[in-house]
């Protein structure tokens, strides 16, 4: 039979439909737990390594609260505290790491990197955000847009609209998510920024075969109009170069998410999401930096504080859900006989 038990989580196309629908619904009944204060231990003895190469709060938050909720413990490695990299591979880390570790957990650069990783050790390794792809933040998207989806929906029945750079990891994993659970994504952005045509191509045609659609366009008019979910990210992602900047607002600036977008999709019911963290208001110091640099007469950059702290943002559930979600993945990979979910239809671990 096919298991979760032991499997990498390198990108959202590890898992199929029914292996992510099971860990959010396991990801809600560890929501319930916790909020009863009744979570029983399922990982205790278990020992994760946390390779963090760039900055995080959700999602390091979410990987040691997770662990400690569920009675395993944690190490924090980067580059700067530990051999990786200036004195050690990749490949002998990974091998190091299997023989005292039950899991590893990595944020960093490349896919190429995680992958390396992944194939030199034997334990489950997932993936806390690479250049091209953030899974565990959509586990907690495609948990955040369950709980709130349109009465009497499904995945398959849904439009989500994601505008701004469409070529990062977020929008990838998007793109991915999109194609195996065949909703209607609309991508929005300047051309510039489309994603790398034969990924985009795969996802295209696995969404169609699954009875979805995606599409892409400049047109925000075109993309937004009768969407249930509006998601925008970033404009410059963690290890792009600050000089592109200046470029980013150029090109993005009409592509901001603002109240008079929102009207745009003609659905009073639209709502906002976004990974986090983001500039909505002037209280960051970069924020502040690039809003006062460049001139914008906006307190925001990506979305605007209006929209973001409107009863329409779901931002703060998505973040919350980053917790849950990666709780699952960890209790679903690393435990053989985990009877959380005792429903038959279940039998993913
Ligand atoms: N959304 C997300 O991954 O946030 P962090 O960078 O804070 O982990
Ligand atoms: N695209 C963003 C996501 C942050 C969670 C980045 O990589 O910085």
């Amino acid at each position: 039979m096919k298991t979760i038990y032991k499997k990498d989580f390198l990108r959202l196309f590890d898992f199929n439909a029914k292996e992510i629908i099971y860990l959010i619904e396991l990801a809600s009944i560890l929501k319930k737990k916790k909020k009863k204060n009744i979570e029983d231990k399922k990982l205790v003895n278990k020992n994760i390594a946390l390779i963090f190469e760039k900055e995080s709060t959700r999602t390091r938050c979410s990987f040691e609260v997770a662990a400690y909720d569920q009675g395993a413990f944690i190490t924090n490695l980067n580059s700067k505290n530990s051999q990786i990299g200036y004195k050690e591979s990749i490949k002998d880390t990974a091998r190091v790491l299997d023989k005292i570790y039950h899991g590893i957990q990595y944020r960093g650069y490349d896919q190429s990197v995680i992958e390396e990783l992944a194939n030199y050790s034997n334990v489950p390794v997932w993936n806390g955000l690479t250049n091209d792809f953030h899974p565990t933040q959509l586990l907690a998207d495609l948990m955040t847009i369950k709980e709130n989806m349109p009465s009497g929906k499904y995945f398959n029945e849904i439009i989500i609209s994601y505008i701004g750079d469409a070529q990062n990891n977020i929008s990838n994993s998007m793109l991915e998510a999109a194609a195996i659970f065949g909703f209607d994504l609309r991508l929005i952005s300047p051309k510039k920024y489309y994603p790398k045509k034969k990924f985009f191509n795969i996802c295209k045609e696995i969404s169609e075969y699954n009875g979805g659609k995606i599409t892409i366009t400049e047109n925000i008019e075109l993309g937004i109009k009768n969407t249930d979910f509006i998601y925008t990210d970033v404009w410059l992602s963690m290890g792009e170069s600050e000089k592109k900047w200046c470029q980013r607002i150029l090109q993005l600036k009409k592509y901001q998410v603002n109240l008079s977008m929102l009207k745009k999709s003609f659905n009073p019911k639209i709502k906002f999401l976004h990974c986090l963290p983001s500039f909505h208001d002037r209280k960051t110091i970069l924020g502040n930096k690039i809003i006062n640099k460049y001139n914008l007469n906006s307190k925001g950059i990506e979305v605007t504080n209006n929209v973001f702290e409107s009863k329409k943002s779901l931002v703060f559930q998505q973040s919350e859900n980053r917790l849950h979600t990666i709780k699952s993945l960890l209790i679903s990979t690393l435990c053989k006989n985990n009877d959380i979910l005792k429903n038959k239809n279940y039998m993913y671990n």
